[in-house]
């Protein structure tokens, strides 16, 4: 296995949590290489799958050639926040949802999307849904210093913000915009003190840009409440989450739902993976699993 393929994170736990039925449908809501959306067809589940960047979309259509043509696959280019209009057009009930958020390894690694260090020259693009239109780099371009402090923060936890969004100021004033991957890591190198021994300098201030570029946050928001909507009474939604702002989303929806007696929430503490998984897929280790399930 290359270090650059995707291992799907948790799937044991949240097949078990989903309660697959034969021939009942369940929504993939992101798709990615299909590492869940597989082991859902394999317990003899049908799938609706969502993922808004078409790079995935075409991989699964092709992996997947004979389910999609035997009708239990059906593959979505679209982003999960038009859950509900799509399932509805469908007219398919739902009997169970899985949320796992973030990238895959392959997008990490895309040489267009401009999210891995090691493309210096790559355009800093880091949009994954292509259609959207605004890119990482004018993000940088058009901002004031304010924003992209509270961006560096907010979403990326990065504890000199201030100092780097400062530093972009300056060099706009001095009439050179940052454009690639490069220039950037550049910059984030020269600006802050780090340890080689730690992870990446540059790892935060990626992260809440790309967050930001795909409005990750803001698709989690618009989702959740359409996802309990259309789900069967008695059936479950699973999320797997890799940073506190998206856990925090899911904790106040699952909190919010059962005050408002719409269900169960069967997580009061998160799922976190295994050593064992860990020790075998280190890009697991953040991630945090939560249930929720709809009253009957
Ligand atoms: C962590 S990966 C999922 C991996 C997948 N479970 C697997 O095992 O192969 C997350 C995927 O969700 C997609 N995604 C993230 N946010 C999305 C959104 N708002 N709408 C649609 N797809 C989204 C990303 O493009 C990415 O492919």
């Amino acid at each position: 296995m290359t270090k650059n393929k995707h291992i799907p994170v948790m799937l044991a736990e949240a097949l078990d949590a989903l309660k697959i039925k034969s021939n009942s449908w369940y929504i993939d809501a992101t798709f990615g290489q299909g590492g869940h959306t597989k082991e859902i067809l394999n317990l003899g589940g049908n799938v609706i799958a969502f993922d808004y960047d078409q790079d995935n979309i075409e991989v699964g259509q092709e992996k997947f050639a004979s389910e999609t043509k035997k009708g239990s696959l059906i593959l979505i280019r679209e982003n999960f926040d038009q859950l509900e209009k799509i399932i509805k057009e469908l007219g398919l009930p739902v009997a169970g949802i899985l949320f796992d958020f973030g990238t895959t390894s392959e997008q990490l690694m895309s040489p267009k999307k401009g999210l891995s260090f090691e493309g210096e020259d790559q355009e800093l693009d880091m949009r994954l849904d292509d259609r959207l239109g605004v890119k990482a780099k004018d993000l940088l371009a058009v901002m004031g210093q304010k924003q992209l402090q509270k961006i560096f923060e907010v979403f990326g936890g990065e504890k000199e913000a201030r100092k780097i969004a400062h530093e972009i100021i300056e060099k706009r004033r001095a009439g050179e915009f940052i454009t690639t991957v490069g220039q950037l890591v550049q910059l984030i190198k020269l600006t802050k003190a780090h340890n080689p021994k730690n992870i990446h300098p540059a790892t935060k201030v990626f992260q809440a840009l790309r967050i930001a570029v795909n409005d990750e946050l803001g698709s989690i928001h618009r989702a959740l409440p359409q996802a309990i909507k259309i789900l069967k009474p008695g059936s479950r939604i699973i999320t797997i989450a890799f940073h506190e702002g998206e856990d925090r989303i899911i904790k106040n929806y699952f909190k919010k739902w059962q005050v408002e007696n719409k269900g169960q929430q069967l997580t009061k503490k998160v799922i976190k993976p295994t050593e064992k998984e860990i020790s075998n897929n280190p890009k697991a280790r953040s991630a945090r699993m939560r249930i929720f399930r709809k009253n009957k």
